[in-house]
């Protein structure tokens, strides 16, 4: 005799598969549409209302972004933890990544995190850095874009100037719009090139034998290994890493450019680096350099003007430098303010004057310090170049 399910038995079929689908539709609910909502909910009320767009250069650059399989190195995302906050600024929030479909945000992190790069380096740094990783970066394991590049690094081919153009938007968007209060963007990405900014004091007796240790690994790809500003990333580079055994330096001058860069130019900030070892690096430096006015009077290129060559000096000076120079050479004329590099401030560090010279009739390529060569006589270049120079107080 078979048995009959029973009328409970066979409600329970019944009850079983009302919970399974209710069990279903309740967990698309809370962990897919619920939460969904929230962030939809939270990048609304967090994030800008009109971010700023891609152009049609930056949309291109993404592509090439993507096409290039830099994501496969690079995160975009900055973690809500100590060290990468301390690292690359402040960390990413939802709102930033809304409109990235498909989303760039990466999972492996064989390079650094690009999220706050925008702002971080000049663009020769990044069309040289594109070209030969390794010219600029000693140590690194990044690939090399040439094919992006018509043969050199000052040759960037469409997609090159596209790519940089991508990378300057990452970070923008949060730089241009968050509204404080959080962790400012402010705690930025080490190479950042500030022109202004705290200066840690150095100590005086860095070790100097470190210090050529660091500066060959570091330093040396721009500035050459002897300091002559012939390294391997130096072609690309506007302005040209400068010939530092050409120029003096107070101790002051080369702590602000280790811990601040100089901004406007491919010299990255090191302040990610401990005292001791900016130290080193300041003694290694002063090393390299030369001694300044008046420490060595046998020096050939030391010559003392004559008093007319200083009169007319301070004439040519006053008309045509002293706006951006400063009245009394201290770099801080009234239109300096507003100029991408900074004029330099001759009381911190002086070029000696054939350097100076050169300096005067070419211009600094890259920088707003023009040409005067067609614009002032011989007499007047020779006498203004020793002129600036006398605003050096020796190496102090
Ligand atoms: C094989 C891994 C790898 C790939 C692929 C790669 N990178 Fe890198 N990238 C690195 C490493 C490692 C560094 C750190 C050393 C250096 O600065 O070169 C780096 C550094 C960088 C930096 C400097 C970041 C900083 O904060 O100093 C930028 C910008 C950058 N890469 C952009 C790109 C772009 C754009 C692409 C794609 C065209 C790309 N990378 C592809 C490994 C990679
Ligand atoms: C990516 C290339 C690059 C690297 C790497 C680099 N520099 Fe520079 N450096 C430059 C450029 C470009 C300038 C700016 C020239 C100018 O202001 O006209 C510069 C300027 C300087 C100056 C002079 C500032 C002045 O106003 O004359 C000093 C000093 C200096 N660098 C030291 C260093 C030291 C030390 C290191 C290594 C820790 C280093 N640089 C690494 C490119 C580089
Ligand atoms: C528009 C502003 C401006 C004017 C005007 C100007 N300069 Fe400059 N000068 C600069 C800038 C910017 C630099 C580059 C700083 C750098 O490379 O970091 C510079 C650099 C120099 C240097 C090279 C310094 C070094 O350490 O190598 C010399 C020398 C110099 N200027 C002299 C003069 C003289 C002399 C005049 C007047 C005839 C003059 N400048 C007019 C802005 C100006």
């Amino acid at each position: 005799m078979t048995s009959q399910p029973g009328p409970v038995l066979r409600m329970s079929y019944l009850a079983a598969s009302i919970a399974g689908v209710a069990f279903f539709v309740l967990s698309v609910a809370w962990l897919g549409v619920w939460p969904a909502r929230k962030l939809a909910e939270q990048a609304r009320l967090t994030g800008p209302e009109h971010p700023l767009a891609l152009t049609a250069s930056e949309v291109r650059g993404r592509a090439v972004y993507a096409r290039e399989g830099c994501a496969y190195c690079h995160s975009q995302q900055v973690r809500f933890t100590d060290a990468d906050i301390a690292r690359f600024g402040a960390p990413t929030m939802a709102w930033e990544t809304r409109g990235d479909t498909p989303h760039m945000m990466g999972t492996r992190r064989i390079g650094p995190d690009l999220a706050r790069v925008s702002g971080t380096r000049s663009q020769d740094w990044h069309l040289t850095h594109l070209y030969a990783p390794r010219s600029v970066v000693p140590a690194s394991v990044m690939p090399a874009y040439r094919h992006l590049f018509q043969g050199a690094p000052d040759q960037p081919g469409q997609s090159a100037r596209d790519l940089v153009a991508y990378l300057e938007t990452l970070g923008r968007v949060r730089d241009l719009a968050w509204p404080g209060g959080e962790a400012p963007a402010e705690v930025v990405h080490p190479a950042r090139a500030r022109r202004t900014g705290e200066v840690p004091e150095l100590q005086a007796d860095g070790d100097a034998a470190l210090g050529a240790m660091l500066y060959a690994g570091h330093c040396a790809a721009c500035h050459g290994a002897s300091g002559i500003g012939d390294g391997p990333g130096a072609v690309g580079l506007r302005p040209r890493p400068t010939n530092l055994a050409l120029h003096s330096y107070s101790q002051e001058r080369v702590a602000e450019v280790l811990w601040n860069g100089v901004a406007g130019t491919a010299m990255p900030a090191w302040r990610d680096r401990s005292i001791e070892e900016l130290s080193a690096l300041a003694a290694h430096l002063q090393r390299i350099s030369v001694p300044g006015v008046p420490a060595d009077p046998l020096r050939a290129d030391q010559i003392r003007p004559t008093d007319e060559e200083r009169d007319l000096g301070g004439r040519i000076y006053a008309a045509n430098c002293a706006q951006c120079h400063g009245a009394e050479g201290a770099g801080d004329g009234s239109a300096a303010i507003d100029l991408p590099v900074a004029p330099t401030n001759f009381t911190r560090q002086t070029p000696m004057f054939d350097e100076a010279l050169r300096a005067l009739r070419n211009g600094i390529d890259g920088t707003p310090m023009a040409p005067w060569g067609s614009r002032l006589s011989g007499d007047e270049l020779t006498a203004v170049a020793h002129y600036v120079r006398e605003f050096y107080g020796g190496r102090r």
